[in-house]
């Protein structure tokens, strides 16, 4: 019999999300709908994979409920931060994800979630104009109020723990600076310092969130939690972080495709995938500094997947220098689509002496409707790991996310490929449960 080492998921989940947009109030009405028996979370790891323990007769194939205690959906209370001051009820009209039958079942529940004013700097998402902003002498005050919010939450739904997930805008290209990011002292001193260009909004949710006990995710491309000074403050608060990005269309699609093409070693000349997506965070992306953010996160996929050094001859020609295939990455912004995103692939490949071939995927997806179980597994893993005593960066998480986070100042590599992602998300909740860890892919 195996023994779990994880503190039993008690009481009730706070999840305190970022933002107040398509994609949460999509996650938010998912998880209500599906308590009242009128919706299934499909599209959810924790909620329906079946995880293989044990080898021979011993063999059995458990849900992760069944391997680890969870929470279940009933004991989620959520709450949010938003520039703007819709409630998750208009919010969710507004967005036009979900239609008006799938969310009026739950609308009381929705109404009630009414957005804490965000912590926010216009520089940082010019195209967001909201008014539910907070005042703030400088970021380290930023950063207390933020604080001041979880507690007041904690007290008044009287959740057991909370969880901090940021599901809101792409703020601009922060890079990560060996002055200001990568010791906790520098970036303290930066904010209150009032450094507002190197001391991102999400920082100081970051921070904020990791100082009041509570773990965070990104699911934006965001820097915030993917600097060494934060990685400091989480193994400090001896809290779990993960990010960044979620992996949801096209980046699912390359890391779960890219491992044909190194399977069967054929080369790469060039990748290049475009979107066409209209609602508010391809108004977002549309600004060319925000989009810097998310090109990062979208390039990193393939690279680590079929590497120009490791296989030159397949992967080491195509871009200008001729020492790596080409890889471009496009986001139109293109309203008529609003949250139903089209993205394009098209894979010039070569095969036996050299000989061209072209690979063509359209996938016509809804952004949001991908997003919102990661969502979901995502805020309950991170509780898990954060009842099972693990701090610092989970990579275990890595299959959700399109920019793993992983130690750069270390030359350490992030793993992007989707398969690799999914045995090691499988053998950390074997390990969790008290079962072991295992090789093999089913
Ligand atoms: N949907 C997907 O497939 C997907 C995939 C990967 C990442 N993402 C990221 O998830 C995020 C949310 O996407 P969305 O479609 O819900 O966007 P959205 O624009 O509908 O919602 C984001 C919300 O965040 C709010 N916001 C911005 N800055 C804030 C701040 N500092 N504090 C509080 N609120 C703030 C905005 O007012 C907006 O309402 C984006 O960053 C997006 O890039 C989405």
């Amino acid at each position: 019999m195996a023994t779990s080492n994880v503190t039993p998921a008690n009481g009730r989940l706070g999840v305190m999300v970022v933002g107040l947009g398509a994609v949460s109030t999509t996650f938010m009405t998912g998880v209500l709908m599906t308590r009242k028996g009128l919706a299934k979370p499909i599209g959810s790891m924790t909620q329906y994979d079946k995880i293989r323990v044990g080898r021979g007769a011993e063999k059995k194939y458990l849900k992760v409920g069944q391997i680890v205690s969870m929470p279940a959906l009933d004991d989620l209370v959520f709450a949010a931060w938003d520039v703007y001051g819709d409630n998750a009820f208009e919010s969710a009209m507004h967005a036009e994800v979900l239609k008006e039958k799938d969310i009026l079942p739950v609308k009381d529940e929705l109404e009630a979630i009414k957005p804490i004013p965000a912590a926010f700097d216009h520089d940082y998402a010019r195209r967001l104009d909201g008014t539910n902003v907070k005042k703030c002498a400088d970021r380290w005050d930023m950063t207390n109020q933020i604080r001041e919010d979880i507690r007041r939450f904690k007290a008044e739904s009287g959740v057991d723990r909370v969880v901090v997930l940021w599901a809101a805008s792409t703020e601009i290209y922060v890079e990560p600076n060996e002055k200001y990011h990568y010791h906790l002292a520098d970036l303290e001193a930066a904010m209150k310092a009032d450094r507002k260009d190197v001391v991102a909004p999400s920082m100081c949710y970051a921070y904020a969130a990791l100082s009041e006990g509570c773990p965070f995710v990104m699911g934006a491309p965001n820097t915030a939690v993917d600097i060494p000074a934060m990685w400091e403050l989480a193994e400090k608060t001896k809290m779990p972080i993960a990010g960044k990005d979620f992996k949801t269309g096209q980046t699912l699609v390359k890391s779960g495709f890219a491992p044909i093409i190194g399977v069967r070693n054929l080369g790469l000349a060039g990748w290049f995938s475009t979107n066409i997506l209209g609602n508010r965070d391809g108004l977002v992306l549309d600004e060319p500094a925000n989009f810097r953010t998310k090109e990062v996160s979208k390039l990193s996929t393939l690279e680590t997947i079929l590497k120009p050094d490791w296989q030159p001859d397949l992967y080491g020609h195509g871009n200008d220098e001729d020492t790596q295939y080409f890889h471009k990455v496009r986001i139109n912004y293109y309203p008529p689509r609003n949250d139903n995103k089209e993205g394009w692939d098209n894979i010039d490949i070569f095969g036996w002496m050299g000989y061209p071939m072209q690979i063509k995927i359209n996938f016509l997806c809804r952004d949001s409707i991908l997003a919102a179980p990661l969502c979901l597994d995502l805020v309950l893993l991170i509780d898990l790991a954060r009842r099972a005593g693990r701090y610092g960066t989970q990579r275990f998480l890595s299959c959700f996310l399109k920019s793993p986070m992983h130690d750069y100042t270390q030359g350490e590599e992030p793993v992007n490929n989707l398969y690799q992602q999914y045995t090691m998300l499988k053998n950390a909740i074997r390990e969790m449960g008290g079962y072991e860890a295992d090789e093999e892919i089913d």
